[in-house]
């Protein structure tokens, strides 16, 4: 379909036509990235293997990393800077900062027991004593066989969080696949870290997160600057608008939205146009995108291709 317009954009240019510039089309439903925001972890603790395997056999296109860094500089997967919401055990390795921990001391926290306390419909003696993983251990358990979607979390205070992840994907070999076919995705609400993502490895595909809450327009204002670094953007579910996707779309960003847990607003992003979006709930946006659906790397491979198409149009307009 996106080919389509660099087509007629040349066949239009060719024949001495004014053209308009070709703006990336929403995609189609079955198209839509499902992205297991943190693992499955509606239903299983968070930025676990549980959770993440979970996602997998739900559906999930891409599982979510949120990481942090270990005092000795360790990328480890868990979403607060602090350990006290899911971490259990004891308690000089396991309360406070993350960044003030070793490795050696974050492996001796409990991530899945605070689940079972809070969900005890949930609970699963499986969960107990379930360990922060390091990023590394994330790529070595999944490999190839999975889409990565990374965020960079307080990126600005840590030690070259950057290098570390680009370094770790280099050691795996996901680098190549992250410019060919989307296989990872990185996002931050930081532009400073896609920045410096971008002078290390032009070629990984960024996302910029915007805080929830920020105007429609506000977001919108700040498009032009992004596209020069991003291949699409993160916004609060709550601040999406058709406005908004239509601009994004006009500057071949993709647009995901963060975190859309019930159908009826699955269903309602989708007829706006969005592309992916963040779930707890892999399994019911499956449900919503039905059988059809395009999944895993399949789906990865066709948003890069379909990005990369509205990109090569955009340039081709911009030559004439
Ligand atoms: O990364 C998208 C979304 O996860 C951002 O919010 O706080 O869950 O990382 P948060
Ligand atoms: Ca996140």
């Amino acid at each position: 379909m996106r080919s389509l317009f660099v087509v007629a954009a040349l066949v239009l240019a060719l024949l001495g036509l004014p053209t308009v510039a070709p703006a990336k089309p929403a995609s189609a439903d079955e198209q839509v990235l499902n992205i297991g925001h943190r693992g499955a972890s509606g239903l299983a603790p968070e930025h676990t293997f549980a959770a993440y395997d979970l996602a997998l056999k739900q559906g999930a296109d891409y599982i979510e990393q949120d990481l942090q860094q270990a005092s000795d500089g360790t990328l480890v997967v868990i979403h607060d800077a602090t350990l006290d919401r899911t971490a259990r055990g004891p308690g000089q390795n396991c309360t406070g900062l993350v960044s003030e921990k070793t490795l050696e001391q974050l492996k001796t926290c409990d991530v899945g027991s605070w689940f079972n306390e809070r969900y005890p419909e949930l609970a699963r003696e499986e969960y107990v004593g379930l360990q922060i993983p390091t990023l590394e251990e994330v790529l070595r358990r999944y490999r190839h066989r999975t889409n990565y979607y990374i965020e960079t979390k307080n990126p600005d205070n840590a030690d070259r969080m950057e290098q570390r992840l680009v370094a770790l994907l280099e050691e795996y070999n996901l680098l190549r696949s992250a410019a060919d076919r989307w296989q990872v995705l990185v996002q931050s609400f930081s532009p400073a870290s896609l920045l410096r993502l971008q002078a290390l490895e032009p070629r990984l595909p960024l996302i910029q997160l915007f805080f929830g809450s920020e105007a429609s327009q506000t977001i919108q204002a700040r498009l032009d600057a992004v596209a020069q670094y991003a291949v699409g953007i993160g916004p609060s579910k709550t601040d999406i608008d058709a406005a908004m996707v239509q601009a994004a779309h006009e500057r071949c960003l993709d647009i995901h939205p963060y975190t859309v847990n019930e159908s009826e607003e699955m269903r309602d992003l989708i007829d706006v146009g969005i592309d992916g979006m963040f779930t707890n709930f892999p399994a019911r946006l499956d449900e919503v995108l039905g059988r059809a659906a395009v999944g895993g790397k399949h789906a990865a491979k066709r948003a890069a291709d379909a990005q990369m198409d509205c990109v090569s149009g955009l340039t081709a307009t911009a030559a004439r």
